[in-house]
């Protein structure tokens, strides 16, 4: 069977050609990513990097070593205008004349590197034009405003899932020729589910409508929902929101009592911005509890934000928890 190749996709569905050649940057450099963590141990490459990111968080030598590729692959496209990363406090200035803002998650699942599990990498593309010089306050779009959003999920397989604001197309890296090729071409998610995806062990930090609601899923078929629902966490937003691109569901990281200031852990630029571009692209609604995410207007590239994403009817009643 002939399967179509990535640039042959992006052609048809007439992509711009400064978008494609984003977009294609993007993918040549998660192959090589992919190669880097299947050589895992053998390359000395797990555990920590020994340093904090600006969030504060441990980095391991994989996020750096990740961060640094991208970094470099995209500083070479005369497309990419500025980019912005999880491990890079500011923002980045590349080529003047280009068109284009990425930011990007490089690692996203970090503490799964070290129990070789799935981790992934989450870009979005933003436009942009104009004479100065790039500065933080050009990245600040509101995620409707995305040209293109997408992830490398490296799993059994490694698939690059990707939308330009037509839908959602999954590929599969064919390891012998090095091409992403067509595997899904038009991903939907059912509105209604049985599954949710949420990390429990954080349940008494929660806010009492995310406690109700959760409450009520896990009560099943003997409490007012009147059914059995089933449990998912990998650890990875990527992994946890392919499985929803793939067979539906709900996905939540709530606000959190022990860091009110932090309004939740996910990253609205470069994690739910483009995975909810990706979700709203298959059908699904992508919410915090005070209204959809795509429609935030960012404060600032690192700000956090609580998430509520999936199968569109269970999202409007995981909202309407907290709206009541
Ligand atoms: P990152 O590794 O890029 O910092 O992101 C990890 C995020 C996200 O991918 C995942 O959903 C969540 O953190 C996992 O958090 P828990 O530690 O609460 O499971
Ligand atoms: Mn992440
Ligand atoms: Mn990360």
């Amino acid at each position: 069977m002939s399967r179509i190749a990535l640039p042959q996709y992006l052609a048809n569905a007439s992509v711009a050609p400064d978008l494609q050649s984003v977009i294609l940057g993007l993918a040549e450099v998660s192959a090589d990513i992919s190669k880097s963590l299947a050589k895992g141990a053998l390359a000395g490459i797990l555990g920590a990097a020994g340093a904090e990111n600006v969030q504060g968080e441990d980095q391991k030598k994989l996020d750096v070593i990740a961060n640094d590729m991208i970094k470099e692959a995209l500083a070479a496209l005369p497309n990419v205008r500025g980019l912005a990363s999880e491990e890079e406090p500011d923002v980045v200035p590349c080529h003047t004349n280009g068109n284009f803002l990425v930011t990007f998650d490089p690692l996203d699942g970090s503490s799964n590197i070290d129990i070789n599990s799935m981790v992934g990498t989450i870009f979005s593309v933003l436009p942009h034009t104009g004479e100065t010089a790039v500065t933080e306050q050009d990245f600040l779009q509101p995620g409707r405003q995305q040209a293109a959003a997408g992830y490398v999920l490296y799993g059994p397989s490694v698939m690059l899932v990707i939308s330009t604001g037509s839908g959602v197309a999954m590929f599969t890296l064919d390891q012998d020729s090095g091409n992403y090729l067509l595997t899904e071409a038009d991903v939907a998610i059912p509105s209604e589910t049985n599954e949710f995806s949420i990390n429990a062990s954080n349940q008494r930090h929660w806010a009492a409508p995310m406690q109700s609601y959760i409450a009520d899923l896990i009560a099943g078929k003997d409490g007012p929902r009147g059914k059995n629902f089933n449990m998912r966490w990998v650890a990875a937003m990527v992994a946890d929101v392919h499985r929803i691109l793939c067979r539906g569901g709900l996905f939540t990281y709530p606000w959190d009592s022990r860091k009110p200031e932090q309004a939740g852990k996910l990253r609205l630029m470069y994690e739910a911005n483009p995975m909810g571009f990706l979700v709203e692209q298959a059908g699904g609604e992508v919410w915090t509890p005070e209204g959809k995410i795509l429609d935030i207007q960012p404060a600032h590239i690192h700000q956090r934000v609580p998430v509520i994403l999936g199968a569109a009817t269970e999202v409007a009643l995981c909202v309407d928890y907290h709206q009541r």
